[in-house]
């Protein structure tokens, strides 16, 4: 194993896009960033230095970050975000996880701009448990906004509403041809026939899930957020934000001289406004660069499902399976120590004096776990865990069920009560802990893709309605069901995950929309030190940010 050393210099780049150039914050001048590439065990250093007025933090988002929560990244979560003219080296190593992650800023809306591909490698002498592609192709989806991101999401917690929506989706930083002024920004990939390429693909959306196809080819899935999968046929993929797959693309062996187009489109459902435009890239054979005939393109762009095709998204992930063999087994928790049922969508809350809110009849948006909107500190929980300074920075108190036990689906409950707070789960080190995500479907059915920072859990099950707690377990996965960091609470429906809690620290989890965690959709685990030497949370480095 190596060490690997990198430098993120946060700039601001002027970038053209749409016809319109915005100044955005950019990691070394590049949009999407450069990727962090390595090999599974080698240790990463990435010394973060801010050149911006804004304060800034980065998130290796899935890194299991095991004993280095230090370097997890979330501001006011793990750490005091990167001031003006500071810097701080984020330091870990990558353990037992090899694939397709992504890096991105992790403070307010800064992640619309700043984010870029993990690809970590097999170990030297160590090969994938699949056909050896004849090239890798980082592809990051992201959206593109017209006007600075921050003013939008600023905006919308002022007013108490909805966000404007981005002006664009994008592949690899390009809106693609069917968007104005976009006919040079264009992905385009030039591939050869008869040969397999994995492609990386990564959502780095802000708040939308997307589906995403290739005309006239499959793809097989072969991982799901760095860790592998049974591989499995599908002409669509479905990534929610944070969620990241491998899947190759088997190049037709007849085609010498021809042009498909990608294209990848949202999934949504409930209240908002969605912009449900397309974001195309070229699938180029050989040296063609067969003219794309203007008025033929429709007919040339691959079969997406309708933005609200909550059947597709639940039967993909259904589909999903570790590979769960000998050499890489499903480690899944058989019992469970601890176990909370956690209910998460959105709300409205009363109106701040002084403000006019924008939400429907004068309140505004919230969003919330267990009616809980968590509330970020001025100052990082993990310092102030470790410093056992808990006194008024946060609470230990979060509810493990619901505080008004209701029927979340069906006629919208009139209790919408919503209290903000900064309180915190504390897990025994090692625990094995369930749960059960529950869709309130308060303000219309929603998916909500959940991530969790420090580990990977098992997907054991997830149905529509309300989670039977005397029925579903009985049909839980605990054979080889699919182990990520992200998952999509369906839309009117649960979603139950099992996971160990063997790595101390304080653990962020929140819903993937960013939107969603805005409103409050947040919440914080601590998880203790073990009574071994090696399973106690090391003290800070020396250059950790302050507040
Ligand atoms: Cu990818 Cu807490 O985020």
């Amino acid at each position: 194993a190596k060490t690997r050393h990198y430098t993120f210099n946060i700039r601001y780049q002027n970038v053209t896009r749409l016809c319109h150039t915005v100044k955005v914050l950019t990691v070394n001048r590049r949009l999407p960033g450069p990727p962090l590439v390595a090999r599974e065990g080698d240790r990463v250093l990435i010394k973060v230095i801010n050149h911006v007025a804004e304060n800034v933090t980065i998130h290796w988002h899935g890194v299991r970050q095991l004993r280095t929560g230090w370097a997890d990244g979330p501001a006011y979560v793990t750490q005091c975000p990167i001031q003006t003219g500071q810097a701080y080296t984020y330091n870990f190593t990558l353990k037992g996880q090899m694939g397709t992650l992504l890096w991105h800023a992790h403070i307010s809306w800064l992640r619309a701009t700043i984010h870029g591909p993990i690809i970590i490698l097999p170990r030297r002498n160590e090969s994938y448990p699949f056909e050896k592609p004849h090239r890798e192709v980082p592809i990051v989806f992201g959206e593109w906004f017209n006007v600075d991101p921050e003013s939008v999401i600023q905006q919308a917690l002022q007013t108490g509403g909805g966000p404007n929506v981005s002006d664009a989706y994008t592949i690899n930083g390009l809106p693609g041809l069917l968007y104005n002024c976009s006919s040079n920004d264009t992905f385009k990939l030039k591939v050869k026939p008869g040969k397999t390429y994995l492609l990386r693909l990564i959502n780095a959306a802000l708040n939308d899930e997307l589906f995403f196809s290739i005309a006239n080819h499959s793809l097989t899935v072969v991982d799901a957020d760095a860790s592998y999968v049974k591989p499995f046929q599908t002409d669509v993929v479905l990534l929610s934000p944070g969620q990241t797959s491998n899947v190759l693309l088997k190049t037709n062996p007849n085609f010498t001289n021809a042009t498909f187009f990608m294209a990848a489109r949202p999934y949504a459902t409930g209240q908002g406004t969605f912009d449900n435009s397309t974001t195309v890239g070229i699938l180029h054979y050989g040296h063609s660069s067969t003219p794309i005939p203007a008025t033929g393109i429709p007919s040339l762009l691959p079969n997406l499902p309708a933005i609200n095709d909550t059947n597709f998204v639940f039967n993909f992930s259904r589909k999903l399976r570790s590979l769960a063999n000998a050499k890489f087994p499903a480690k899944v928790p058989q019992t469970v120590d601890k176990k909370f049922f956690l209910t998460v969508g959105l709300g409205t809350a009363p109106c701040p004096n002084n403000a006019t809110c924008q939400g429907s009849n004068g309140t505004k948006f919230a969003a919330s776990i267990n009616n809980v909107s968590f509330a970020l500190p001025s100052t990082a929980l993990l310092q102030a865990y470790f410093s056992r300074r808990a006194n008024g920075v946060y609470r230990t108190d979060f509810p493990a069920r619901p505080i008004f036990p209701f029927n979340y689906t069906g006629t919208p409950p009139n209790n919408t009560f919503v209290s903000n707070s900064t309180s915190l789960v504390v897990l025994p080190f090692n625990a094995s802990v369930e749960v059960v995500l529950q869709g309130t479907s308060i303000l219309g059915a929603e998916s909500h893709p959940l991530h969790l920072h420090g580990f990977n859990f098992y997907i054991v099950g997830e149905g529509f309605g309300n989670f039977d707690p005397n029925k579903d377990p009985a049909n839980f996965n605990l054979v080889d069901p699919v182990e990520r960091n992200t998952a999509g609470v369906p839309a009117g429906g649960w979603v139950a995950f099992r996971f160990f809690a063997d790595n101390p620290g304080v653990w962020f989890m929140h819903c993937h929309l960013d939107v969603h965690t805005s409103w409050g959709l947040r919440m914080a685990w601590i998880v203790l030190d073990g009574p071994k030497p090696n399973q106690k949370l090391p003290p800070p480095p020396a250059d950790l940010p302050k507040c």
